[in-house]
């Protein structure tokens, strides 16, 4: 039997993304599955129902879409009741972020689904086409420079005109991993001048490739090199109390700060305090990328725009999906990346190995079987 796979609408607050587009239902359907396509999935990425009907797939209501699918396509995990239908083991290929949905993943065990996790592929050479958080972060890099830029009301490249020279701006990027990068690099194209921090000392090299200005704790030990995985741990209160001067101290003459910091499986690491916002000069604006996780800045309010001490404090959920059609493209691509590499030409469908299956697979045969959960 053919397997289906079936892509779903989605439906959390403020999605535009579609988890997959007329370029990848048409490889999956040169791998041998058929795609069903929910009607308007694509409408938030710019994608008709035509687009998906002309690169061969059907089109229908979720009923009709989930009915006898053994792989269910999505870019946020739906609740595992939305999902009846599916054929039982089902796998269900989303960001399901586990440790804040704790009893989504357990219905998802008891519904005898197979959900896997592509944010938590792991970082491995031969996973970089897959890894969703990298495709997405640096979307959201970009996008929330020129968020910040919107919302500044000077520009952000110096200019000499007849009547009078405009200085730059100056930005100021804290946590420079994908997303920070991006930052560095669209606000230096537009013409700002630019620092950056970040706790893993690797990172030093990779700002001042960027033309940006490092700025780093001298004397305490940090965390070498990359960091586990490309991660940051949490640092020592001496590395802490140190960064906390330093920022303090530079951030009064900032006037955009963008902040990406974050830590896997913990909170986001404060690093902005009112006070230190207080010392920005009114009309200056920052954006915190790390919302979802808690934030980096004191009073920043998940998915509004606040103005504290004439400072705007810009707390965007979900900035990848402020560029909806270019997420979605990567993202469907990380999601048929990933089905194309593991697909098994005699059984018809992907087959995982253990290096990657272990680490994404949250639930099988009607438990919670990924470790990090167990724990
Ligand atoms: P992330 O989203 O987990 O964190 C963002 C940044 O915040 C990181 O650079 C982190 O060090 C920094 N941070 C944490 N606490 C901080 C603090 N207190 N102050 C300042 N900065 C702080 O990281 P992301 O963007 O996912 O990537 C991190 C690294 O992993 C990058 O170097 C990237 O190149 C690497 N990577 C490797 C992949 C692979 O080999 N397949 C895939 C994706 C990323």
């Amino acid at each position: 039997m053919t397997l289906r796979i079936a892509v779903v609408r989605e439906t959390a607050e403020g999605e535009r993304r579609v988890a997959a587009t007329p370029e990848t239902v048409r490889k999956l359907g040169a791998l041998g599955a058929t795609l069903a396509i929910e009607a308007g999935a694509g409408a938030g990425a710019g994608i008709a129902d035509t687009d998906y009907e002309q690169a061969g797939a059907m089109v229908a209501d979720r009923a009709a879409v989930l009915a006898g699918a053994g792989v269910v396509l999505a870019v946020q995990a739906p609740e595992a009741a939305a999902l009846a239908g599916v054929l039982d083991g089902a796998w269900v290929v989303a960001a399901f972020d586990p440790f804040r949905r704790g009893e989504a993943v357990a219905a998802y065990a008891g519904a005898g689904l197979e959900a896997l996790a592509m944010d938590w592929m792991p970082r491995i050479t031969r996973a970089q086409s897959m890894d969703i958080l990298s495709s997405q972060s640096n979307l959201a890099g970009y996008k929330a420079v020129l968020e910040a830029a919107s919302a500044y009301g000077r520009a952000l490249p110096m200019m000499m005109t007849a009547a009078g020279t405009i200085p730059a701006a100056r930005a100021f990027i804290m946590g420079v991993g994908v997303a920070g990068l991006q930052a560095i690099a669209t606000a230096r194209r537009l013409g700002a001048q630019v620092s950056a921090t970040d706790v893993r000392s690797a990172t030093r090299e990779q700002i001042q490739s960027l033309g940006a200005k490092p700025i780093f704790v001298e004397g305490v030990a940090g965390i070498e090199g990359e960091g586990a995985g490309g991660y940051a741990g949490e640092t020592s209160e001496e590395y802490r109390a140190a960064q906390a001067e330093l920022v303090a101290g530079h951030i009064a003459r900032q006037d955009i700060v963008i902040t990406t910091a974050l830590i896997p499986g913990r909170p986001a690491p404060r690093l902005v305090t009112d006070a230190q916002v207080a010392t920005m000069r009114p009309g200056s604006v920052i954006v915190d990328l790390a919302v979802e996780a808690g934030g980096n800045v004191e009073g920043v309010v998940p998915g509004e725009v606040v103005t504290r001490h004439g400072v705007t404090i810009i707390g965007h959920r979900n900035m990848a999906s402020r560029l909806a059609a270019d997420a979605s493209a990567l993202f469907a691509r990380n999601l048929y990346n990933f089905l194309a590499a593991f697909w098994d030409k005699d059984a018809g469908r992907p087959v995982l190995d253990a290096e990657i299956g272990d680490a994404i697979r949250l639930t099988q045969g009607r438990q919670v079987v990924n470790p990090r959960l167990s724990s």
